[in-house]
């Protein structure tokens, strides 16, 4: 991400054992999708959207969503959540800005998905 955007400062904060059964390039993927969009310059997500935003093929009509936008990212993002068994929430207003929280359970609960061998 900082490659992509040399001009931007990106703070990675932790506490606590960050560690649990997953899929490391595929929470890349989570982590690369949301800091990428963090754009607008603090503009809100409108509220409209908000029920559709992990819909395939929203996006908004802000200056940030133009261009090359889709609009599939955050439904990729939530795909890879759930299939871990997590959840996604998100939480955007004028006062206090955007803020996007991912929760995993440390062991694997969803069925159907087995983490990638490292010989992948
Ligand atoms: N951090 C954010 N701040 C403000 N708006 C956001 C943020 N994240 C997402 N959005 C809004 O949600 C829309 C959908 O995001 P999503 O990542 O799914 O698609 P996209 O970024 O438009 O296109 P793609 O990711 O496919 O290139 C965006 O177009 C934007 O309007
Ligand atoms: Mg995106």
């Amino acid at each position: 991400v900082k490659l992509a955007h040399p001009g931007r400062k990106v703070v990675l904060a932790r506490s606590g054992p960050g560690e649990g059964e997953w899929d490391g390039g595929r929470l890349a993927q989570v982590v690369t999708n949301l800091v990428n969009n963090a754009h607008n310059q603090g503009e809100p997500i409108p509220p409209k959207l908000l029920p559709h935003l992990f819909q395939p093929m929203t996006r908004g009509t802000g200056k940030g969503s133009t261009g090359r936008s889709i609009g599939l990212g955050l439904y990729i993002v939530c795909g890879i959540v759930r299939a871990h068994g997590g959840s996604i929430a998100v939480h955007s207003t004028a006062s206090q800005g955007t803020a996007f929280t991912v929760s995993l359970p440390r062991p694997v609960r969803a069925q159907g998905w087995e983490p990638r061998s490292s010989t992948g």
